[in-house]
């Protein structure tokens, strides 16, 4: 009998530290192997069965690891977000597109192996969205799951095709084949807003200037934020973030009424993100200098995420409005960080 498990990919990123700690704290859960080009944090190991420390494009790597274990759910974390992107696109095609596919197909081989569909859960990004300038932007408000998919950047190019083919594996693979594949993976994503969380730095991503914003001044460093202060975007508190995808994961197939998500908590610009933080941290000195390349990303992602699919289908809900997610989360556990 081969271990159940569940695999996350990418799993030394913000998301897969949190996604650890919470699964290893569940009931009921097979244990948790992780595959991550870096390894994995000391700190984090105890939490885990098996760290393997490799590629997602080591096709032989994938192969090994579905003969040696049942793998019954992959989050599929592993991604160069969109800054990181723009420096090496084809590198980043490479990582985000045919790492997913390695793995999309890993989960159908898998699927037949074990006569029951994989979960495969995704977090894809408001980078699939593209509004062509600031008035539209405006006017759009809340942005729906069909609305602006125009992405102007590689990320958010390859996050978006790799929806469809979520889409494709779960629902049309080999269609063309004389015998029906009877085990199809069960494909499940979330598009995120910009993520902060106060146990580690994304690194990469264009919305880091809010998480950037809150650890410089919570360490006493004076911070230069690259975009204007008017900018808005969505941004979610990380322990929101997984419960968003733990509860994807587990919602019965019958109730989702699509595939892709939008999920979001609150979305100020980075002045009402600056004010919040000065007035944790009066001294902190904060500035503003914008990189106009990477502001133009900013403002070609939309203000506010209609996320009314996934609060009908999963009744997503989350914790923390703006308020309370600097003063009950961010605010009190970064200040133990950097006591
Ligand atoms: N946080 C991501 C980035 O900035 C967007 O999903 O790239």
């Amino acid at each position: 009998m081969r271990q159940k498990v569940i695999l996350i990919t990418g799993a030394n990123g913000e998301v897969g530290h949190g996604l650890i700690q919470q699964l290893s704290e569940m009931r009921n859960m097979p244990p948790v192997i992780v595959l991550d080009i870096r390894g994995l944090d000391e700190s984090m190991r105890p939490r885990v069965y098996e760290t393997i420390v490799g590629d997602i494009l080591d096709g032989a790597l994938l192969d090994k690891l579905i003969n040696e274990y049942e793998i019954e759910t992959i989050y599929h974390l592993a991604a160069l977000l969109s800054t990181h992107s723009e420096f090496n696109p084809e590198t980043a095609h490479k990582v985000n597109v045919q790492g997913t596919v390695n793995l999309l197909h890993m989960a159908t081989e898998q699927s037949r192996l074990r006569g029951e569909p994989v979960k495969f859960v995704f977090p894809s990004s408001i980078a699939v969205y593209g509004l062509p300038d600031l008035p539209t932007k405006a006017e759009a408000g809340a942005v729906n799951e069909e609305q602006y998919l125009n992405p102007t950047t590689m990320y958010g190019c390859n996050k978006l095709y790799c929806e469809h083919l979520g889409r494709y594996y779960a629902f049309h693979y080999r269609q063309l084949a004389v015998t029906d594949e009877p085990y199809r993976i069960d494909f499940r994503a979330v598009r995120f807003p910009g993520l902060i969380s106060v146990l580690t730095l994304p690194t990469g991503g264009t919305s880091d200037y809010a998480p950037e914003m809150l650890h410089a001044a919570a360490q006493g460093k004076p911070y230069a934020c690259f975009v204007r202060e008017d900018s808005r975007i969505p941004f979610m508190a990380m322990p929101d973030a997984i419960t968003a995808l733990l509860t994807l994961a587990q919602t019965p197939a019958e109730r989702l009424s699509r595939r892709v998500y939008n999920v979001t908590s609150f979305s100020p610009t980075a002045g009402e993100i600056c004010d919040l933080t000065l007035a944790a941290f009066p001294q902190a000195r904060i500035s503003y200098e914008p990189h106009l390349k990477r502001q133009a990303i900013v403002d070609s992602w939309p203000g506010d995420l209609d996320d009314s699919a996934a609060r009908q289908d999963w009744g997503w809900q989350p914790k923390y409005d703006l308020r309370a997610a600097f003063e009950e989360y961010l605010i009190p556990t970064i200040v133990q960080r950097y006591r």
